[in-house]
Parts: structure tokens; sequence; C-alpha cells
């Protein structure tokens, strides 16, 4: 269903990202931005400026020391201190990524491979033989969870769906409830998952290190100084949720696909075989549904911007998935091209803070896509029942209630 006029403009005067309606007219008040308003003022939040254009976010992206990174989100989480590295700035930030960036590096990905297969084969075993199921619950968000509290963080089993939850608690604010009441939630969300990891590094300092990120980050040294533990933390509360609610989010909508349009999995049943091709169809598929909606800078000097002049401490908000419709980079933007080539996607975002997990992000896709498209059988969605989405810092679906076709004779 399309906007009339005189709501797309209200939309667009009150632009949200947890807004429910913004988040279904996305297409039609991207496009009316980009064409109209490319720096377009929202009076939301306490106000600040979308850029929309590729062109626009590109360049505000790859701005730190004008465009700052703290707080990154509009509204902000409230934490006092930045989350590390994804609110840092420049000098701290490449340091800062230095400590971790080996362990994101695509060789130490690769090696994960094996471990990751047998995590998507669990999931999938999982499935096999019911006669439905809910695709984000069962599958979109327990791989990813475990990916990074598994593989990286050392997280033992028992807690990740409590932390699961506080962390979607931060992320995907009620759309019904205020900025205040949201605020406090995600302070308490925050401050219960910093609690959380205060007594785990405790654990591993009285019990003795493992082979875990936490353990390389609490005896790693900056500047020939210790990390303090707000450092550590502030690590926590960024690895948690950028490593499993995106990638979370563009499978969700994904498994909801292939049920609403079969078509799309027909297409991508012929090319999962094909490392290569199937490279370039997960960067279109990142293209074509980023699940970060958009991340905020904050201007640290009066400048003018892509024709817009902006003072210090005006807020801006780089629209990753506007950027990646832009007709003026992508041609046929709207349409899922497998082979797009070149794909300069902002998906993964751009710059200095463009994504530390993209590899491993990569890894999770891929290989669920090989498992998934031979195993499981066609399904469509429920009879009675209907997805549905979730609004705030990213934009996904948090339950995609399916009935399968015959599963295949084992
Ligand atoms: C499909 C999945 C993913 C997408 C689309 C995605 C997207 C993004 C984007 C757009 C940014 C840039 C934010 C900015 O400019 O402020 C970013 C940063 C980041 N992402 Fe991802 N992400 C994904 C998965 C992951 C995973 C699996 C991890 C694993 C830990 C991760 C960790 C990070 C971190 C730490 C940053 C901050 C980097 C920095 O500030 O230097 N992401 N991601």
């Amino acid at each position: 269903m399309t906007a009339d006029d005189g709501v797309l403009t209200k939309l667009v005067e009150h632009f949200s990202l947890h807004d429910r309606d913004c988040q279904k007219h996305q297409d039609e008040i991207f496009t009316r931005m980009r064409t109209e308003a490319p720096v377009s003022h929202s009076v939301e939040h306490g106000g600040f400026y979308a850029v929309s254009r590729y062109r626009d976010v590109y360049e505000a992206a790859h701005k730190p020391e004008l465009f700052s990174s703290f707080p990154v989100t509009i509204p902000p989480f409230g934490n006092p201190t930045p989350m590390i590295p994804i609110e840092s700035d420049p000098p701290m930030h490449r340091k800062y990524r230095t400590l971790v960036g080996a362990r994101f590096s695509p060789k130490s990905v690769e090696a994960l491979e094996p471990h990751m297969r047998e995590m998507v084969r669990t999931v999938i075993d999982g499935l096999v033989g019911k006669k439905d199921a809910d695709l984000a619950k069962e599958v979109a968000i327990p791989l990813p969870l475990r990916g990074i509290l598994e593989l990286y963080l050392g997280v033992p089993e028992k807690d990740w769906e409590k932390l699961k939850d506080e962390f979607l608690y931060m992320l995907q604010p009620d759309p019904e409830s205020t900025d205040e009441e949201n605020l406090e939630r995600s302070m308490a969300a925050g401050l219960n998952c910093t609690m959380y990891f205060a007594e785990m590094l405790d654990h591993l300092r009285t019990n003795g290190y493992g082979d875990d990120l936490i353990s390389h980050l609490d005896q790693a040294e900056l500047d020939g100084e210790r990390l303090t533990d707000d450092e550590i933390y502030g690590f926590c509360l960024v690895l948690v949720p950028a490593g499993f609610d995106t990638t979370a989010s563009v499978l969700s909508r994904l498994l909801l696909m292939f049920a609403e349009q079969p078509e799309v999995r027909d297409r991508l049943e012929r090319i999962v075989d094909d490392p290569e091709k199937l490279d370039l169809a997960v960067e279109e598929l990142i293209r074509f549904m980023p699940p970060q909606p958009g991340v905020a800078r904050n201007v640290t000097e009066p400048c003018e911007f892509a024709g817009q002049q902006l003072d210090e401490g005006d807020r801006l908000l780089l629209l990753w998935p506007s950027a990646n419709r832009d007709p003026e980079e992508f041609p046929d933007p709207d349409e899922l091209v497998f082979d797009r080539q070149p794909n300069r996607h902002l998906g993964f975002g751009s710059g200095i803070h463009r994504c530390l997990g993209s590899h491993l992000a990569r890894l999770e896709l891929k290989t669920l896509l090989k498992e998934f498209l031979h195993r499981v059988p066609r399904y469509r969605v429920a009879p009675g029942k209907e997805a549905v989405w979730h609004t705030g810092n990213t934009w996904g679906v948090k339950t995609v209630p399916v009935v399968f076709d015959e599963w295949p004779e084992p």
C-alpha cells in the first residue's frame, strides 16, 4: 500500500527508525528524501538531519573528525562513556580496532568454517520433521547469537538467552513507548549486561584465562597500558549486539522472503553450490536489505554539508538502506540482481567504522544458505498467523511462523 502525498510529507518530517509507518513506507520515504531533500530535517527525538543519497552518506562516513560517532544512535542509549570501537573517534578508534582486528580477519574467520558448519547443522537438525516452526526464533537468531557468544566471547550456553533478551531491550525500543521510557529500559539493560561481563571478567581473572576475546582484551596493552575494566565492557557491549542482531535481521528477512517470494529461493538454489556466484549473491542481499537502517553522527564544528548549514552539536542519521537504493550508484536499484558487479554497497558501512564482523557475517550467511537450501523443504507463512517485524536500530523480523511441505526421506 502506498502512502498519499500528505502522509509521506509527514513521515519525512517525523522520520524515525523506531516508527512502524516509516519502516513500512521506507522505499517511498527514501525516494522522496533523495530527490527532494537529501539532508532532510526530522523533528523526532530532539531533531536531526537524515542523509539519504549514496554520495552524501559515503562522504559523511569518511569524515570522522568532523562527524563524531558518539553517540551512534538516535536517540542515544544513554551510556556515559563510548561503546568501543563503534562510538570511539580518532585517534583512539584505530588503536582499539587494532586490538581485535586480527580475530575478525578473513583468515581467522575462514578457520571457523568447520565449527560454523557444525553449528548450522545442529540448528537445522532441530527443524527436521517438524510441521511448523518460527524461523526467526529457531534459525535466524540462535545461529549468529551462538557465533559471537560461543566462538568469540566464551559465554556459557546457559546465559545465551538471558543476554540476548537484555540486548534486544537496548536495540529494539518499544515503538509504543516514549523516548524517556525506552531510555530507562535500555539503560537498565545496559547495566545488567555490564554487570554480567564484570562477573565474567572476575571469574577469568580468578580461574585463569582462556582463548576467548575477553581474556585477550584483559591481557592486551594499549600504549604500554592495560585496558580499564570499562573499556573491556565497552567492547562487549558492542560485540554481542553487533555480532548477532544484524545477521539475525538479514537472515529473518531472507527466510521470510523464501516463504513470500519462492522465486528468490529458486534463484538462490541454482547458484548456491558455486562459491563465486554465492559470494556475489550474499553481497547483493546485504545491499538490498541492510539490517542496520542508519547510524548517527554528531557535528563537531559548524560546517556546510551537502548544501545544508550545520552547527556544532547537530546530529546526522546516515541511512544505509537509502544509499543502497540510490539509482545514481546502482542500476535497477530495486531489483535483486544476484550477479551485480560492481556492488559498492554501504550495508556494512564505510570509512573507519566499516563493519568489523563482515567476514563473520558472510560466513554465517553462506554456511546457512548451503545447508538450508539443500535440506529444508519449501514452506509458507502459517495460515492465520503473520510475520512480526521489529523497528529500532536494526530492522528485521522477530517472528517468522511457517508450515513446511513434506520433509524429504532421511
Ligand atoms: C549482516 C550482518 C552485519 C551488518 C549488515 C553489519 C553492519 C554494520 C555497519 C553498517 C557498521 C558501521 C557502523 C558505523 O558506521 O557507525 C558496522 C560496524 C560494526 N560491526 Fe557490523 N554488521 C554485521 C555483522 C556484524 C558481526 C557478525 C559483527 C561481529 C562482531 C559485527 C561487528 C561490528 C563492529 C564491532 C562494528 C564497529 C566497527 C568500528 O566502529 O570500527 N558486525 N556493522
